[in-house]
């Protein structure tokens, strides 16, 4: 018997190859590892008529651990995020997404190793919402003049952005004991409570009530404005340290450190639950270099780096990270992303299976 059992989501765009770039270098790391494959996204709509059929959620509840590739969401209509509806389902609470240099990236910067930990159940993503023109909107929009509290146009759509004291405090916690666990000195909590009073506000205040559970610790804490938090984060990108936000801000500040550490062919993530772990990169399927053996899968990689660390993996993930940093540190054997950002052409890049070939030989 295989000493892990892994599901294994291919998902749709690039994710197939770079899940098959992922489990080449893995398996060449030598962890055994039996991998479950189940498939989810647009792709098995026709055959299961949803894009996450049960068996998906029940593989993971199952093993504990998967990994997955990007899957494409419809913009304005279809269906909703599979991502983000595995995140819920599972209540994956934790996204865990370290930002770090890799040396060779073509970055702007070379000393970047900052945590986001972002909440991934509610916000604007708890996908509570009234289309324009619809019942919900109208009673919604009398029910606020009724009370009070302000106009809202009649023609609007509106979506709800809950934050509650329960889903900021696991978050909170989570940030400290990631801190404490891996030898951070500092949790900035970021937000925007001065304009959004009952829901930023409500982070703020219980974020500080957990931080004061947390003195002594020896990790600070501080808070911070979102809007200064990203300029300050790419004028001062060495101030910070673990960083732990709501739903929508930590999505979007996670793309900025991806921008930092080189762009998101590079950027890991991980969603974690009391019970399931996911991982998978930050970025999406970038449909337009699908099928053409392009992509970078370093963030894939790195995403199962994570996974080995979660599995007590070490020193498989310490050997994968270590041929990450030798291969792009070269800068011969890379994908086009990164030429790209380091040399300013695309020349002389190899495809997404010719660079797993040369972090195999490095392992
Ligand atoms: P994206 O991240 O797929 O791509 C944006 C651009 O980033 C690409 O055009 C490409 O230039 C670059 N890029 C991304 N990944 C790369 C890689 N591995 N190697 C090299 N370059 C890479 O973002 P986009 O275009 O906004 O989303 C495409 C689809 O992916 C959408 O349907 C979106 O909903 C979905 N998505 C899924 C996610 C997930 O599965 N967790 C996360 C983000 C988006």
């Amino acid at each position: 018997m295989a000493k892990h059992t892994v599901t294994l989501i291919p998902g749709d765009g690039i994710g197939p190859e770079l899940t098959t770039a992922m489990r080449r270098v893995v398996e060449a790391a030598g962890v055994d590892i039996e991998w479950e494959i189940a498939e989810a996204g647009a792709d098995v709509m026709d055959k299961y008529g949803t894009p996450l059929p049960q068996h998906v959620l029940d593989s993971i509840r199952k093993n504990k651990v998967a990994i997955k590739g990007p899957i494409t969401t419809p913009v304005g209509t279809g269906f909703r995020s599979v991502n983000v509806a595995i995140r819920k389902e599972l209540d994956l609470y934790a996204c865990l997404r370290p930002a770090f240099s890799i040396a060779g990236s073509g970055a702007r910067y070379d000393d970047i190793d900052i945590v986001l930990v972002r909440e991934n159940t509610e916000d604007l993503y708890a996908g509570i919402e009234f289309p324009e023109g619809s019942d919900g909107a109208r009673r919604l929009i009398e029910f606020a003049a009724a009370e009070g509290v302000g106009t809202i146009r009649p023609d609007s759509g509106i979506s709800l952005k809950p934050i509650s004291i329960t889903g900021t405090r696991r978050i909170v916690k989570y940030a400290f004991d990631y801190a404490i666990a891996n030898g951070r000195k500092k949790v900035t909590a970021v937000h925007k409570a001065n304009i959004l009073k009952h829901s930023d506000g409500l982070f703020l205040k219980v974020a500080r009530e957990v931080a004061e559970e947390y003195a002594g610790s020896g990790v600070a804490f501080e808070d911070y404005i979102v809007d200064a938090t990203c300029m300050q984060l790419v004028l001062h990108p060495e101030w910070w340290d673990v960083l732990v936000l709501p739903n929508l801000y930590g999505d979007i500040l996670s793309d900025l450190s991806a921008g930092l550490i080189g762009g998101l062919g590079i950027a890991p993530g991980a969603n974690i639950g009391a019970e399931c772990a996911v991982f998978e990169p930050v970025h999406g399927s970038a449909p337009k270099y699908a099928g053409k053996d392009m992509a970078n899968p370093t963030a894939e990689i790195l995403s199962a780096m994570l996974m080995l660390k979660h599995l007590g993996e070490t020193d498989a993930a310490g050997r994968i990270l270590a041929a990450v940093r030798a291969v792009i540190g070269e800068g011969e054997r890379v994908t086009y992303d990164i030429k790209r950002s380091r040399f300013g052409t695309t020349d002389g890049a190899v495809g997404t299976q010719a660079y797993a070939d040369a972090l195999i030989e490095r392992l």
